[in-house]
């Protein structure tokens, strides 16, 4: 797969996780819709919302969304936000969220919090130690026996950010449901590594990225609304889409409602999004089987190499259920008293390995995750100079 992307001669890029790299064809695409625009921008702007349309008809199926049901953002932070501080919420209600949730997506559920004055409880997502003998079902358990009946919105990601730990939602939404919780999912992390069918799910509001996993141009996510939820959400900005429709926003997804108000505002650049088309085409061309397959095999790699490399401790369940696309290990205690943006420079620049540091409840681990632009052999040998770095 490497042929179809640009990797640095030198570098072993092993943080598909906070960015992937794209493939070349998307690259072009979107610095060619970009010249088109620049063209004409005027009439580039008039016809954007029309074309807009037009790739959210074709984007929002491979993700099992009816495309007027779902909306483009530039990343996840932005549909999260008009999510969970938009869900009307009676007085005195709890928002329930984790305690390993990504920092800003915990922040937005804080400020929601303090904003109308409603109790934020976090519940503990279970411990490295914990999670190494849980099975998808006791992890359902953990997240269902926190609701309490103040419990009317649940905020949740997918797949961890920190451990990489997938959470198994169907059954948590559908418990949720049952209760009048709202389910407000941060999937960051899913398109892209899990088949989504977001229609057939029992959940209320999606956010997903499309710059991560699934090899989007930077600057792509969307959000994603059922129907009947989308009813009881309050926006939390305005703007063309607010009060009485004009073209070009009139007629958009042939006059849908809750398409229209759920538009991007304003003027901006529409070129990453008209080139998702490519990275469509990239699917559909590999397969997508084939890139889960690739995927999985390149992680089963990384994982057995490093336990006998490094032989860190990873976070991990032993329910292959829950094994995400990002790997992490337990650091040696005397790095965490090294400030981990430092250590991440010096990784790079000592080993030419890019990795990333998280923190788990407080510990401090090395995150490696591979996409299907590596191969064995340099999974391998990052391992190695990686290995070298730690026991200087
Ligand atoms: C779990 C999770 N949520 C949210 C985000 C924020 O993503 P973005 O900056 O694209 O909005 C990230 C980014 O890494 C993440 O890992």
């Amino acid at each position: 797969m490497k042929k179809f992307f640009r990797t640095h001669p030198e570098l072993i890029y092993l943080n598909s996780g906070s960015h992937s790299l794209v493939p070349l064809s998307v690259i072009q695409e979107v610095k060619a819709e970009l010249d088109l625009y620049e063209q004409n921008p005027t009439a580039g702007m008039f016809q954007a919302w029309q074309k807009l349309w037009s790739v959210q008809k074709q984007i929002a199926p491979h993700f099992g969304a009816n495309p007027k049901n779902f909306f483009f953002r530039a990343n996840v932070t932005q549909p999260l936000n008009e999510f969970i501080l938009g869900v009307k919420l009676p007085p005195a209600s709890e928002i329930l969220t984790s305690d390993q949730e990504y920092g800003a997506v915990f922040n937005i559920c804080r400020f929601r919090a303090e904003r109308d004055s409603l109790n934020l409880k976090t519940f503990t997502m279970p411990s490295r130690q914990e999670i190494s003998e849980m099975t998808a079902d006791d992890l359902v358990d953990r997240v269902v026996s926190s609701f309490t009946p103040k419990t009317k919105m649940l905020v949740i990601s997918e797949i961890f950010t920190g451990s990489g730990v997938v959470v198994p939602l169907e059954k948590i939404g559908r418990e949720a449901r049952a209760r009048g919780i709202f389910t407000v999912i941060d999937g960051a992390h899913s398109p892209g590594f899990l088949k989504l069918d977001l229609e057939n799910s029992s959940l209320d509001f999606y956010a997903g990225n499309l710059h991560k996993w699934w090899m989007g141009p930077k600057g792509t996510g969307f959000g994603w609304a059922r129907r009947e939820s989308f009813t009881e959400l309050q926006p939390i900005q305005a703007g063309w889409i607010s009060y009485d429709l004009q073209e070009p926003f009139a007629s958009f997804a042939e006059g849908d409602p809750q398409a229209i108000r759920s538009l991007m505002l304003g003027c901006h650049d529409f070129s990453p999004f008209f080139a998702l088309l490519a990275t469509l085409k990239f699917w559909q061309e590999q397969g997508q089987n084939q890139i889960f397959s690739l995927k999985r095999a390149l992680d089963n790699h990384l994982i057995s190499e490093a336990e006998r490399i490094l032989g860190f401790p990873r976070f991990a369940s032993k329910d292959s259920q829950m094994q995400g696309p990002l790997h992490s290990f337990l650091m040696p205690e005397k790095f965490s008293k090294i400030v981990f943006t430092k250590l991440i420079e010096d990784l790079l620049e000592q080993t030419k390995v890019q990795c990333s540091i998280n923190f788990v409840n407080g510990e401090m681990y090395l995150r490696l995750s591979p996409h299907i632009y590596n191969n064995k052999d340099e999974i391998t040998e990052a391992l190695l100079r990686l290995k070298k770095f730690f026991t200087l």
